[in-house]
């Protein structure tokens, strides 16, 4: 995710700089190239050596050190970066970067770069509030630093609120994202994932077994694209990706309302979730007892198809869909294309795509079939992604960003 990019993971003083470890290993095991730079007090929260161990480079944290050949570590290594993160940011490093003061290596660093400065605060509760640490903030915002976070928590000192770093995994994903090239800026895009659960009795209902894989990676290579994305999930346990709003829902109907209040600020459409095509005529209140009622017999009704409603409405959004056949993929999948009126339509076989975390896709359309290589979901999701914004910039005129 972060094959050749070249980092400097710059580390001060709190208590989160432990993490800065495990953060060093994720960037690593991304692909990444990690040359860590730490401040003194960070040095007293763990030792320069755990940093060399895990990056296999010698740490710098002094402004003159000789083992750079001109001797000056704050200009040579953010020369030779693609990005200089500091994580964690204390309120104090955060302080003097907004002043543009240069007496330590990370601070020197920070202004000499000549490469992005993504920066992760982590600090108390009240540090982080203070009108002073949101004025320098809005500053470093305001001369293009990129601030990852807080997040809200149990902090070290006992207290709750924000103020926490983003923990290692977020940050990887954070700058995953901020790699990312955004090739969907300004767009917006509304997906469904997941099964749907259509109660038959409190405790028992009709689903399927889609595991959300597929709809929350598209909606994570979505936002990395710079698009604003909201994702209206069936029951799953898939973490919210990074930047993307989540409306849970359970039933196709619930889906379909969620859907409908949200479908005339979108841009594009895309129907992911394995909306069940049944739901029973009428859930039991109680659950249904075994013995005592006999055999249940359950009426089913007929679902809203949400994708053709939308691709229906007067001023459709661009609408992908989705089809999973058991077999003839190709014949299957275009008729339900052509049937909803979709510009395009990915499908995938039961026994690629359900529940696992690679498929094997193929995108269909008026041209007709074109493969995908078997891959990840992620993989596929940012080579789906491509394809949605080459499209939009066709019908839009422009040539593909
Ligand atoms: O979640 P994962 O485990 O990662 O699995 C991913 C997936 C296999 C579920 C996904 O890749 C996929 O194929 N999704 C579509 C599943 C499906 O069976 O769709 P369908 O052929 O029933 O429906 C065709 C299209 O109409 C789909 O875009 C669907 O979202 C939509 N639809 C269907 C029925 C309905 N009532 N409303 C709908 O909007």
């Amino acid at each position: 995710m972060l094959q050749g990019k070249r980092i400097v993971l710059g580390v001060t003083g709190g208590v989160a700089a432990y993490k800065a470890a495990v953060l060093t290993r994720l960037l690593l095991a991304a692909g990444a190239e990690v040359q860590v730079a730490l401040s003194e007090a960070a040095a007293g929260f763990v030792s320069p050596m755990t940093f060399q161990a895990l990056s296999g480079k010698p740490i710098m944290t002094r402004l003159e050190d000789a083992r750079v050949d001109n001797g000056m570590p704050h200009i040579t290594l953010s020369r030779a970066a693609d990005a200089l993160l500091i994580a964690p940011a204390t309120a104090h490093f955060l302080a003097r970067a907004a002043q543009g003061l240069a007496d330590d290596l990370l601070t020197a660093l920070a202004l000499a770069r000549a490469c992005p400065l993504l920066v992760a605060p982590a600090m108390n509760r009240q540090m982080w509030e203070h009108p002073a640490t949101r004025r320098n903030v809005a500053q470093l915002r305001a001369d293009g630093v990129t601030v990852l976070g807080p997040c809200s928590g149990l902090q070290a000192c006992g207290e709750e609120g924000e103020g926490r770093m983003l923990e290692p995994e977020m940050l990887v994903k954070a700058l995953v994202a901020f790699f990312a090239p955004k090739v969907l800026a300004g767009e917006k895009l509304l997906l469904t994932a997941g099964p749907t659960f259509e109660a038959i009795d409190p405790v028992r209902g009709l689903t399927n077994l889609s595991s959300g894989r597929m709809g929350f990676a598209l909606a994570e290579a979505a936002a990395n694209a710079g698009a604003s994305v909201t994702l209206i999930a069936g029951p799953v346990a898939q973490p919210t990706p990074f930047g993307v709003e989540r409306i849970d829902v359970v039933s196709a109907r619930e889906m379909r309302v969620a859907v409908l209040e949200r479908v005339a600020e979108a841009d594009v459409f895309v129907s992911v979730a394995a909306v069940a095509d049944y739901r029973p005529a009428q859930a039991a209140g109680r659950k249904i007892k075994k013995d005592a009622e006999g055999l249940p017999m359950l009426e089913l009704l007929p679902n809203p198809d949400i994708l053709a409603e939308v691709a229906a409405l007067p001023q459709p959004p661009f609408c992908v869909g989705f089809a999973a056949e058991s077999e003839n993929l190709e014949t299957y999948a275009q008729a339900k294309r052509r049937r909803k009126k979709l510009p395009l339509i990915v499908g995938n076989l039961i026994q690629d795509g359900f529940g696992g975390v690679s498929n094997r896709v193929i995108l269909f359309d008026d041209a007709g079939a074109h493969p995908l290589p078997f891959a990840d979901k992620a993989t596929l999701a940012r080579q789906i992604v491509d394809n949605i914004a080459q499209r939009l910039a066709r019908n839009q005129g422009k040539e593909p960003a």
